[in-house]
């Protein structure tokens, strides 16, 4: 079939990426636009805050982006833009930006949907053919699915509270991780990881969530309080206070990540079990991706892995640079969409396709 570009962009919650891709998957340009720093300063996402720095990086973004790209915006076949779910502060700044594009170019509009987008990295690099069992971990969602085809998914299960990548910040945060040089630019999940590789991750027995329940949904608030009390009760055995941390810091953060881990392994096997016999898999071709930017975490992911491979999947993670949150996965996407022609709208108004 015939080449095509297009070009994505992704504003969601707080990056702001522009990337064109062609339909070999090659990415032709990129940039991103971080508010990672900000946003570990105030402790979380305020959105209007968030929306103004979209606001003030959108049109940069996707100057740079075409600019490496070599292309024109008129070399472009089309504009994929998520459009759900995430802030709609956020999301709106992004999707107007798509609109002005699409209707200054002339370009078909695709919107696309961020956690389908996470999906389907994978395939930009690798053969994965549907259907294929997904985990999206990150800070935002946790959930498990069948990828069935393009726009088609089966929920398995998703978060009854936190998404485990929240957990890891909140944690990282109390564990006031952000205090040490060490961890500079990283963000909380990054840090603990690197705090915990020296750690011993049986020193704190974080009770495992749901064990009883016979389903694949998630659960991360209570590994969080359990840290929590774990942290308190430490910090006054050792005296620590204001800016110090703990001495064992590597056992709790080794701890606190043996904890995710186990549950998110547990889920995993209930949905392999579930799918394996409702034939929502092929036996005989049994797939497990996983992805968002939890999945950059090479603990749970050799876990993940070691799961898969021993129940006779096989895993497949994304790099790390297309696990987490980009303009490249959004136009990947919008290529899937683009090849079965699907969702493909003309625009002849900034009023069409909104947020939902
Ligand atoms: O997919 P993503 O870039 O954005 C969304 O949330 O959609 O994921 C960001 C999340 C953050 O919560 C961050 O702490 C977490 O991914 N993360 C990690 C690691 N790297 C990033 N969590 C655990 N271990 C890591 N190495
Ligand atoms: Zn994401």
């Amino acid at each position: 079939s015939q080449q095509c570009h297009i070009l994505g962009i992704e504003t969601s919650c707080d990056d702001t990426g522009v990337a064109i891709v062609n339909s070999d998957g090659k990415i032709l340009g990129e940039s991103l636009f971080s508010q990672q720093e900000l946003h570990l300063e105030f402790g979380g996402i305020i959105p209007p805050l968030a929306r103004d720095m979209h606001e003030q990086n959108m049109e940069q973004a996707t100057y740079i982006a075409l600019e490496k790209s070599g292309l024109s915006l008129d070399e472009v076949d089309a504009i994929a833009v998520t459009n759900r779910p995430g802030l709609s502060l956020s999301l709106l700044v992004g999707l107007k930006h798509a609109k002005q594009l699409a209707l200054k170019g002339h370009k078909p509009l695709i919107p696309i949907h961020h956690m389908e987008a996470h999906a389907f990295t994978i395939r930009m690099v690798e053969k994965v053919d549907f259907p294929f069992l997904v985990l999206l971990i990150s800070g935002g969602h946790s959930l498990l699915a069948v990828a069935q085809d393009v726009g088609r998914f089966k929920l398995l299960g998703s978060t009854l509270d936190d998404a485990p990548g929240e957990a890891f910040d909140k944690i990282a945060r109390r564990l006031k991780l952000r205090n040490l040089r060490r961890f500079d630019g990283m963000s909380g999940g990054a840090a603990l990881e690197s705090a915990a590789a020296e750690g011993d991750p049986l020193a704190f027995p974080i009770a495992e969530p749901l064990l009883q329940n016979r389903d694949c949904n998630f659960s991360f608030a209570g590994v969080k309080n359990s840290s929590r009390l774990f942290i308190m009760k430490e910090e006054e055995k050792f005296g620590v206070n204001g800016d110090e941390v703990l001495p064992n810091l590597s056992d709790m953060c080794a701890s606190v990540q043996f904890a995710i881990t186990k549950h998110l392994c547990r889920r995993v096997l209930r949905a392999f079990a579930y799918v394996e016999s409702t034939g929502l898999v092929d036996n005989d071709r049994k797939r497990f991706v996983v992805s968002g930017g939890v999945a950059c975490n090479t603990f749970i992911g050799r876990a993940l892995r070691v799961l898969g491979t021993h129940n006779g999947y096989s895993v497949s993670i994304p790099p790390r640079h297309l696990c987490t949150d980009n303009g490249v996965m959004i136009a990947w996407n919008g290529i899937e969409k683009w090849k079965v022609n699907q969702e493909i709208h003309q625009v002849d108004s900034l009023e069409l396709i909104d947020i939902n």
